[in-house]
């Protein structure tokens, strides 16, 4: 390492810095702000204006956390010594992960294979930086949830984009990847249930997947952020149940969704007991640990009743169903999403920029979407819609867009 010393001395007296000469870093200066702050900023100006926004845009559930974990954040936040930088997890956190993992899904997990995060987003965002190089190669899918992207471009990777497609079942087709890309690969992120197209992957996948992986020595993040929030099918499973996983692979689980929990930032990744180690050891000059009133609310949703879950899960299966029977009978074709919290809706008839679509909509009709096209080239020609809102406001919405005269009826001749 070479370090340059310098005498230091101070001109602020002589010379006042502007800042117009200031250089940004390559690797960030190409970040756009995020889909969702821009999405934030035009409802702002809608509502200031006077005029009605129905939110359909970010996952971020409208339903309350379990009643047992809001009492123990209120309890804990009472006590003085939950102040103090918690570091580490507590032990008590990490058992109660294992306990979860065990009786949720079936998966014996050991310490050093457990990491708490500042929710996924943050943990996707630094694994990224433990596992490639500057010129790596990235395996990320398109659609994708932004962060996929997002953290390999700032660890320097080369991003090479597998295509999710409606006729694939949304799922990766391993075959289509070029063996001289495979070999450059140094990190794959695989999400099922997915996260926008909703779909969900058979362990088949699963195991092909490590398969996969292990012949080229490619590293595997899962993210299993939508594995409760299953409408048709069996329920979710874990990457780390498919025999050799844990010799590649990574998944993150986030109590975000699972327990509406989105605010509290808390999630984990658990897995390849080398990829943690490498996280943690980045994440220790990175941050000091989660609050540890946030730590005992974690071990509380974990290992709590967990009927909140299937409670959530009835509500917002009632709510696509009020949605998509809703659009199908405007005369938008939109097919019923077996899981997660979103509905992908392709454009109806005469709209090509899902951006462009966006925009009409919340104009003609308050209704706020998310443009497909901010999750990546095969993102355009859909929107996304959270099923954030409840049932009357859905009501609401299906009635705007029937008024807009949007909706061209010639659509339904495809259903
Ligand atoms: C696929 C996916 N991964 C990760 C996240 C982020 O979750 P967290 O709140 O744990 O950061 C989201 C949030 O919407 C998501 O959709």
């Amino acid at each position: 390492m070479i370090i340059i010393k310098q005498n230091y001395t101070l001109h602020h007296e002589k010379t006042r810095c502007t800042g117009d000469n200031m250089k940004f870093a390559q690797k960030t200066a190409h970040l756009s702000s995020a889909i969702f702050a821009q999405l934030k900023t035009k409802k702002i100006e809608r509502l200031a204006s006077g005029k009605e926004v129905m939110d359909f845009s970010i996952g971020t559930p409208d339903l309350p956390p379990p009643r047992h974990v809001i009492d123990v954040i209120r309890q804990e936040i009472e006590n003085p010594d939950n102040y103090k930088y918690a570091i580490k997890d507590l032990p008590e956190l990490t058992e109660a992960v294992i306990g979860w993992y065990q009786k949720r899904f079936g998966v014996s997990l050991e310490p050093e294979e457990i990491t708490s995060l500042f929710g996924s987003q943050e943990g996707l965002g630094h694994i990224a930086l433990t596992l490639v190089d500057p010129g790596d190669v990235a395996l990320i899918p398109d659609p994708g949830y932004p962060i996929f992207h997002v953290g390999p471009m700032i660890a320097g990777a080369r991003l090479y984009k597998m295509p999710l497609l409606r006729e694939n079942h949304y799922l990766i087709d391993l075959d289509r990847i070029e063996s001289t890309v495979a070999h450059q690969a140094r990190l794959m992120i695989v999400s099922y249930p997915n996260n926008p197209v909703t779909a969900t992957a058979p362990p088949e996948f699963y195991e092909k997947l490590i398969w996969f992986a292990k012949k080229y020595d490619i590293a595997i993040i899962h993210d299993n952020a939508y594995c409760e929030l299953i409408f048709d099918g069996p329920p979710g499973g874990s990457i780390l149940n498919i025999p050799g996983a844990k010799d590649i692979a990574v998944e993150f689980n986030s109590l975000s969704k699972s327990y509406n929990l989105t605010g509290c930032r808390l999630a984990f990744a658990v897995g390849n007991r080398e990829m943690i180690g490498h996280l943690k050891n980045l994440k220790s000059h990175l941050d000091y640990g989660i609050f540890l009133p946030l730590q005992k609310a974690a071990i509380a949703a974990i290992s709590g009743p967990q009927d909140c879950i299937r409670e959530t899960v009835q509500i917002y299966r009632r709510r696509r169903d009020i949605l998509i029977d809703g659009l199908v009978s405007l005369g938008w074709k939109v097919d019923k999403p077996p899981a997660t919290m979103f509905a992908w809706a392709p454009l109806p008839d005469g709209y090509q920029s899902s951006m462009h679509f966006a925009l009409e909509l919340m104009d003609r009709t308050g209704v706020l979407v998310v443009p497909g096209s901010s999750f990546g080239d095969l993102g355009e020609g859909f929107v996304r819609f959270a099923l954030v809102q409840p049932e009357e406001e859905i009501k609401k919405a299906l009635a705007a867009i029937k008024a807009s005269g949007m909706i061209s009826r010639t659509q339904v001749t495809n259903t």
